[in-house]
Formats: C-alpha cells, structure tokens, sequence
C-alpha cells in the first residue's frame, strides 16, 4: 500500500500572515493523521517561517522551484542546496506553469530533477498535456515523452525516490477537473511505462493528480487505484478546504 501525499503549491499567493494562520491549522489537523504526507510548498522567502510553523512528523515542506545550477552568476536564482538547507524535503519541478512561462524543455526539467536529488531532495515532477494534445490524440505521447525526459537521463532507480503529479493543463485552475476515470487512465500509463524498466519501483511509485482538485471531489479522485493523493493549487489556500483534501488522502 503506497503511502498518499497531499502537496500544497502557494504558487505566487500569500504573505506572512496568511502564513501563519494557514500553517497553524493545517499542521494541527494533519497532525496524527494516518496513511498520509502533508506537504506544504509555498514562495520562497517564507520557506524558513513556513518551516518553523510545522511541528507534525507527517508534515513537510516544499520548494516550488529550483535552478537547474548548483551555483553560480545566475541571478534570482535559487539552488536546490539552499532549499535542503532552510529545510525543505520536496521541490516540485516541471510544473506546467514553468514549462509554459519560462521556457522549461524537457532537457531543463531532468537537469533539474537530478539537482534536486543531489540535494537529497525529494522531486515532484509534474507531466500533463494541453488541451489541443488531448483533442489531436497526442496526450499519451506527451506523457510518456515527459516521463521518460527524466527517467532516462535520471537513471530509472532515481524513480524510487521521487513522486510524480499528473496535472492535465486544461484542468489546472480551471475549475474542470478531470474525472476520475480520465485520471485513473493516464496514472495507469504513466506507471506502465515505468514498469517496463521496473515493476518494483513502478508499483512503488508515488502518482499525484493535480488540476482543479476540491473538498467535494478528493475522495473520488483518490480512490482510484493509481491514484495515491494530489498536487492542490488554489485550494490549498484556504484551510478548510486542504484540510478536507488531505483528510481525503488518509481514507
Ligand atoms: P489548481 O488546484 O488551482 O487547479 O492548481 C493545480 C496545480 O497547478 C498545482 O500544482
């Protein structure tokens, strides 16, 4: 039995002391709760307050990014090290919004990913087709084009310490979630194709879905077999709601 994650990504919301009272109760809630990892990413100057607000064993944080350099003349940037050292467990890398905003090919993506894992970071790669792939029958290409950038140059027992999150791009803020059945049957792909280089780690394998993920919808969503918990944007800023999800994710 895989163990659920339900990652929080902030993206570019919140301050100090949203923060602080989103933290406060998420932790509290998630505190004890079984079969499930909370994991909360939010922008990086609060990473280090962030970190001090968790107290639960089962709650951790994230980074929402990082470069694809260990150091160096690359200003704004932030490495991987940096982020293990304020104490982030998680980055998140290949998220649509960076591939489709700041030019993250594939190539970007896998030196990123093998940053992260340098760093003794857990990575979070994200992977989903637009909508125009989905209606020219192309999504299963893109999928496993994205899955296998990473698997290959990673080496495919790096996927043992690393989580997937299948985020369909026309599901992502949206308020369209793609059904449970849509997603079940891309998370059934992308294990396969993991499998085919090896089953131990495909069936070990952590598979988030992302997209327009709810309080009403989580349970349905995570009780397809391949599904083992979510990657939630907007609702994950209110706690209410992420708290509803993550309590989906311990069923
Ligand atoms: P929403 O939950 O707002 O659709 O965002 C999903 C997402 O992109 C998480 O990374």
């Amino acid at each position: 039995m895989r163990r659920s994650i339900v990652a929080a990504n902030w993206k570019l919301n919140g301050n100090l002391e949203m923060a602080k009272s989103l933290v406060t109760v998420i932790d509290a809630h998630s505190n004890g709760l079984e079969g499930v990892d909370t994991v909360i990413c939010p922008p990086f100057p609060y990473l280090s307050y962030v970190g001090g607000l968790m107290s639960a064993s089962n709650v951790h944080l994230g980074a929402q990014s990082i470069a694809e350099y260990e150091s160096g003349a690359y200003t704004g940037e932030v490495s991987a090290e940096m982020v293990a050292e304020v104490g982030c467990r998680y980055a998140i890398v290949g998220h649509s919004e960076r591939r489709e905003y700041y030019g993250e090919t594939d190539a970007i993506v896998a030196a990123k990913f093998s940053r992260i894992q340098a760093a003794g970071l857990i990575p979070i790669l994200c992977v989903g087709e637009s909508l125009d792939q989905r209606e020219q029958g192309v999504m299963q290409d893109t999928i496993v084009r994205q899955v296998n950038a990473v698997a290959a140059e990673a080496n495919i027992s790096n996927m043992q310490n690393a989580v997937l999150a299948y985020e369909p791009i026309w599901a992502i803020g949206t308020g369209e979630t793609a059904s449970p059945e849509q997603a079940q049957e891309v998370h059934e792909i992308i294990r396969s194709e993991i499998a085919k280089q090896s089953t131990d780690i495909a069936e070990g394998l952590r598979i988030l879905y992302g997209g327009s993920v709810k309080a009403n919808n989580a349970v349905e969503l995570f009780s397809q077999p391949d599904i083992d918990g979510g990657l939630i944007g907007g609702a994950s800023l209110d706690a209410e709601q992420f708290n509803a999800i993550v309590a989906a994710g311990s069923l």
